[in-house]
């Protein structure tokens, strides 16, 4: 392996969840403005409206320059570039009675010019660090384009794969899933959000959007309040609590009202007991939404619910622009909920420094200097590789260099495709390199196409054949277009579309051994391809550089160190399929008997379980030792264990650790993630890895709804899967 390794990078456990303290400054600027602005002024500062430069739902509003002239529309999206932010900004500044700066916000999801893997993949680097910074030059990129605020990072945790918006997410685990929305809200907001590299963060889609019933997009989302809490809720806490200033309400209804009316949502939860004091946006058109959801007579009826619940800005809904006005007047809504609404939002363009100098963010010498540079580019490659996930691997790789290599498949030469969805201002005349061109820059390639993503024509088979016949070493790029995942994509089959895995096993059944690359943003049905693939490398939506970073991998300059942050099913009866599933009253004990927990036509186990990640080396694990075998109250208790590459090459590995509570006071699930390092290991070296388990460890929600542990037995256990762990028992007393 060529390239450097990793330093020691220690996951600390996230800390108990107490309620943030959010020390609130006042602007006097905020309290003038309050003074001397009228009920439509007001109103006009919680009206937010797409420009049409960019189309991410499903309405666009003519005239919004003339809102913005009227004082009608106090902030924008989908507008960007420092010349045209610039020119909109003017209108707001120079036209306006008061003069009050817009807020330009942006879908920057994972990336901007620059465009990183999609959010699935980055999570499966396991890196909060890395992703901190892959948000952090995402910022810089998109504060020299005029933008003061990107609609991410996206917490919502998802076991659910037909859902296309599983991509843009951190996976199924809210542990993991925590630490990387705190550490992608650092990277936007910085320490200074008055910063001319740094952006405003919003948490969205709140709350549980990644819970749709069946997996459809915008579908109704039901589940217990302490489901919600313990698994659901805490990445957006996270966010919060690591300083995110503005929330996005989700489109869906949860226990029958929809989040963007849910005073328990927006008010109990978020403001109460987390202490979020910046603002509350809608998504797209959530207001009147909320008549199809048979929850408001009409768009003033909306209106009035989503102010009254603690909404802030309406998205696109014009529902405030049309009636909050009259609402106010007629004393459905009162004034001071209002001004409440008014006063956070001029909080935050305070902060972001627009009263102080509303162009700051416009610069066309910085989006010159700033945009896709190498530093940029060479963060991103990083990332890609980091991102990827060796499923299998039959000794296939690492490919060898200078050998003819058979490179087949429409995606191999897809630029666009390496983008994913959600790719911000990412153009794809960006990408310097496709699958194919990048290995082609290290080996001698035959290039056969074989089939498209989809449809059923076999009629390059044979030439794909060919091509594989007469190569050393064969290459097949295959999965879903990239549109197929994102917003309104969900799919009711999790297969591989088309006739690619045909292909596959044609190539198989001619003697091949394939290493098969995928390109996919959701957990995929892959029982057939494990089978017939010699190797399946994950490579996800691999952004800009991901042509070269799916290279880096293939031939071995970067040693695959990717975990899957979700499960992927044998088969989609599986789903929902997680790690921290419960052990049930009828466990299944593998005995042939009847009455358990279990399907007649597959096993129970995930094809690919949460954790997993191959390397080109191997890691040994040592047993656990246990500094004692019980502890107590606010003491701990330290757990070890030993990890050796047993394989030629130096190697990074994911040492997670996973907790039982073997009895509750409501029962408990059979592990849950509570710790993970990840480690750089020379052939042969070993290192002693050390958690700690302390109260905090073994917190959750008992039975009267506290957080906190309980006394009794439990079962530690540590190693590089969650199905593959050493285990080890200790007893607390609280
Ligand atoms: C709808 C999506 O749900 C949300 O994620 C996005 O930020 C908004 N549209 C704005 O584009």
């Amino acid at each position: 392996m060529k390239k450097a390794l990793l330093p020691l990078l220690l996951i600390i456990p996230a800390a108990c969840t107490q309620t943030p303290k959010n020390t609130e400054k006042s602007y006097p600027i905020v309290d003038s403005l309050l003074r001397v602005m009228t009920l439509e002024e007001k109103v006009g500062q919680t009206v937010l409206f797409t420009s049409d430069w960019t189309v991410t739902g499903p309405s666009i509003r003519q005239g919004y320059i003339e809102d913005i002239r009227a004082g009608r529309c106090g902030s924008i999206f989908n507008a960007y570039t420092a010349e045209y932010t610039r020119k909109l900004q003017e209108v707001a500044v120079n036209e306006t009675r008061l003069g009050i700066p817009l807020l330009f916000g942006y879908d920057v999801i994972h990336g901007f010019r620059t465009i990183f893997p999609i959010n699935l993949g980055m999570s499966c680097t396991w890196n909060p660090g890395a992703i901190e910074r892959s948000a952090r030059v995402a910022a810089k990129e998109a504060a020299a384009a005029g933008l003061h605020w990107t609609y991410s990072p996206m917490c919502d945790i998802c076991m659910e794969p037909r859902w296309g918006r599983i991509s843009e997410g951190a996976g199924e685990d809210p542990y993991l899933g925590s630490l990387i929305a705190a550490a992608m809200t650092r990277g936007y907001q910085g320490k200074d959000l008055a910063a001319d590299t740094t952006v405003l963060a919003c948490v969205k889609h709140y709350a549980a959007y990644g819970a749709p019933i069946a997996g459809r997009d915008y579908n109704t989302v039901d589940m217990s309040e302490r489901w919600l809490r313990e698994y659901y809720l805490p990445p957006y806490k996270a966010a919060i609590k690591a300083g995110a200033l503005s929330v996005m309400a989700s489109f869906n209804e949860l226990d029958g009202i929809p989040a963007t009316a849910n005073r328990h949502l927006l008010q109990d939860i978020l403001r109460d007991e987390w202490g979020f004091t910046g603002f509350v946006v809608t998504d797209y058109t959530g207001i009147p939404e909320m008549v199809f959801h048979g929850y408001a007579d009409d768009d003033e009826d909306a209106g009035r619910l989503a102010m009254n619940a603690g909404v802030d800005m309406d998205m696109q809904g014009a529902a405030y622009m049309n009636y909050l006005a009259d609402l106010v007047r007629s004393g459905a809504v009162k004034e001071s909920t209002l001004n409440e609404a008014v006063r956070r939002i001029l909080t935050v363009k305070a902060k972001l420094g627009l009263f102080e100098d509303p162009y700051r963010y416009c610069s066309p010498e910085r989006e010159k200097s700033q945009t896709l540079t190498q530093e940029n580019k060479a963060e991103a490659r990083a990332v890609a590789a980091e991102s990827m996930v060796l499923l299998k691997n039959d000794g296939v790789l690492p490919l060898k260099k200078g050998v003819k290599t058979a490179v087949i498949g429409a995606l191999a030469a897809s630029k666009d495709d390496l983008l994913g969805s959600w790719r911000g201002a990412g153009e794809v005349e960006s990408v310097p390199a496709s699958i194919l061109d990048a290995i082609k820059e290290v080996t001698p390639v035959v290039y056969a196409e074989g089939c498209q993503e989809e449809g059923e024509d076999r009629s390059g088979f044979a030439a794909a054949l060919a091509a594989a016949r007469g190569a050393s070493q064969v290459v097949l790029v295959i999965g879903e277009d990239c549109q197929w995942s994102g917003e309104a994509a969900s799919r009711s089959d999790i297969h591989i579309p088309g006739v690619q895995s045909e292909l596959l096993e044609k190539l198989a059944a001619a003697g091949k051994k394939v290493a098969v690359v995928l390109l996919n943003g959701r957990p995929l049905d892959l029982s057939a391809e494990s089978e017939t693939a010699g190797a399946i490398l994950e490579a996800w939506y691999p952004g800009t550089m991901g042509g070269y970073a799916v290279a880096d991998v293939l031939f071995g300059d970067v040693n695959p160190n990717g975990k899957l942050s979700v499960t992927f099913p044998r088969t989609l009866g599986q789903v929902p399929i997680y790690h921290y599933a419960k052990n049930t009253g009828r466990p299944y004990r593998y005995t042939g008997a009847k009455y358990e927990s279990r399907y007649l036509d597959v096993p129970n186990e995930p094809l690919y379980a949460f954790g997993h990640g191959l390397s080109y080396t191997t890691f040994k694990y040592s047993p656990i030792t246990l500094s004692a075998d019980n502890f107590s109250g606010s003491g701990n208790l330290e757990a070890r264990i030993t990890v050796t590459n047993t394989g030629t090459c130096e190697g990074i590995e994911t040492v997670q650790m996973y907790i039982r509570d073997l009895v509750g006071s409501v029962t408990r699930p059979v592990k849950q993630l509570k710790g993970f390092t990840k480690i750089a290991l020379r052939p042969g070296e070993s290192r002693e890895i050390c958690f700690t388990i302390d109260r905090c460890t073994l917190s959750f929600y008992r039975a009267d709804m506290t957080w906190g542990p309980e006394s009794g037995g439990f079962k530690i256990m540590i190693g590089g899967s969650s199905d593959n762990v050493q285990e080890a028992s200790f007893s607390y007393e609280e």
